[in-house]
C-alpha cells in the first residue's frame, strides 16, 4: 500500500489564490500596496533560488517586492544600517533577511534589529515570545506551512503523538510549541498534540519516531528517516531540502517510507511552496498592522 501524497504545490496555489483576493481588497480599502523587502547577502546559490521564488510569489498575489542584493564582504554595520533604513521606510511593510548570512556577520544581531512589526519571518524574540504565549503576531512560515498541509488534508493533531526530528529555531522549536498549544489559528483540531521534540542526542530515536502518529522531519540530513522508523499509517511531513548529486532530496527516504506511511509530502513540492505562501500571508498581516487595521 502506498501512502496518500500530500501535494504542497497544489495547496500553496489554492492558498495564494485566496490571498490574492484579500490583497486586492486591502489595496482598495487602504490605497496602499503591501510591500516586502528581501535582503540577500553573498552569492549562495540556494538562497538565490529561495529569494527568487519568494519574489515570484509576491507578484502572483499582487504584493510589491524589492531586493537588496549585497556582496559577501558586506560589513555587519552596513547591513544593520540597511535594516534601520527599511525599518523606517513607510513603503516597506515586511523585511526578510535571507539566511544563512556570511560567517563574519552576527545573525542574531541582524534579526534582532528588524522591527517586530515588520518581522515577517517571526524570528524576533518579541514575536517568538508572543507565539510561545499563544498570542502570535506573525506565524513562522515553515511551521505554519506544516500545519496548513495537515489541516487542509483533515489530518487532526489533537490527542495525537507528534514526533518532530530537529530542534532548530526556524522549524522544530516553534512547530513543537504551536502543535502543543490548546488551540491554534486553524482551531483546536490543529493543536492539542502530544509533542516529542527529538534531536541528535535523542536515545534510540527510532523507538520514539515509531510511536508517532505524525512524524515531522526537519534535520537537514538526506533520507535520514527510513521505513523502519515510521509507524504504519503515520502521516510523514518532510521539511528537508538537501542538494545532493541526485538532485533535491528530503530528510525522508521517500520511496521506502511511502510504502509504510498513511500520508506523505514529496520533496520538492511539499512543505517548501507552503513556506512561501505563508510568507505572503505574513506580509499582508504586516501591511494591516502598519495601516492600523489590525
Ligand atoms: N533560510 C532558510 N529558511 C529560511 C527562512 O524561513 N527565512 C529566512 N529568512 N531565511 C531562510
Amino acid at each position: 500500500m502506498s501512502g496518500q501524497l500530500l501535494d504542497g504545490k497544489a495547496l500553496a496555489k489554492t492558498i495564494k489564490t485566496e490571498l490574492a483576493g484579500e490583497v486586492v481588497e486591502f489595496i482598495e480599502n487602504n490605497s496602499t500596496v503591501p510591500k516586502l523587502a528581501a535582503v540577500l547577502v553573498g552569492d549562495d546559490a540556494a538562497s538565490d533560488v529561495y529569494v527568487r521564488n519568494k519574489r515570484r510569489a509576491c507578484e502572483q498575489v499582487s504584493i510589491e517586492s524589492e531586493l537588496h542584493r549585497l556582496p559577501a564582504d558586506t560589513t555587519q554595520e552596513d547591513l544593520l544600517n540597511l535594516v534601520a533604513r527599511l525599518n523606517k521606510s513607510i513603503e516597506v511593510h515586511g523585511i526578510l533577511v535571507q539566511l544563512p548570512l556570511p560567517n563574519h556577520i552576527d545573525t542574531t544581531k541582524i534579526l534582532d534589529a528588524i522591527h517586530p512589526r515588520k518581522d515577517v519571518d517571526a524570528f524576533h524574540p518579541e514575536n517568538v515570545g508572543r507565539l510561545s504565549q499563544g498570542r502570535p503576531r506573525f506565524l513562522p512560515c515553515t511551521p505554519n506551512g506544516v500545519m496548513q498541509i495537515l489541516h487542509r488534508h483533515e489530518i487532526s493533531t489533537a490527542g495525537k503523538h507528534i514526533a518532530i526530528v530537529g530542534r532548530s529555531d526556524i522549524v522544530g522549536k516553534p512547530l513543537a510549541m504551536m502543535m502543543a498549544q490548546k488551540t491554534s489559528h486553524l482551531g483546536p483540531d490543529a493543536a492539542n498534540g502530544t509533542v516529542t521534540l527529538c534531536h541528535s542526542r535523542t536515545t534510540d530515536l527510532a523507538s520514539v519516531t515509531r510511536q508517532a502518529d505524525i512524524l515531522v522531519a526537519a534535520i537537514g540530513v538526506p533520507k535520514f528517516i527510513t521505513a523502519e522508523m515510521v509507524k504504519p499509517g503515520a502521516a510523514v511531513i518532510d521539511v528537508g531540502i538537501n542538494r545532493t548529486e541526485d538532485g533535491l532530496v528530503g530528510d525522508v527516504d521517500f520511496d521506502a517510507v511511502r510504502e509504510v506511511a498513511g500520508a506523505i509530502t514529496p520533496v520538492p513540492g511539499g512543505v517548501g511552496p507552503l513556506t512561501v505562501a505563508m510568507l505572503m500571508q505574513n506580509t499582508l498581516t504586516a501591511a494591516r498592522l502598519q495601516v492600523g487595521c489590525e
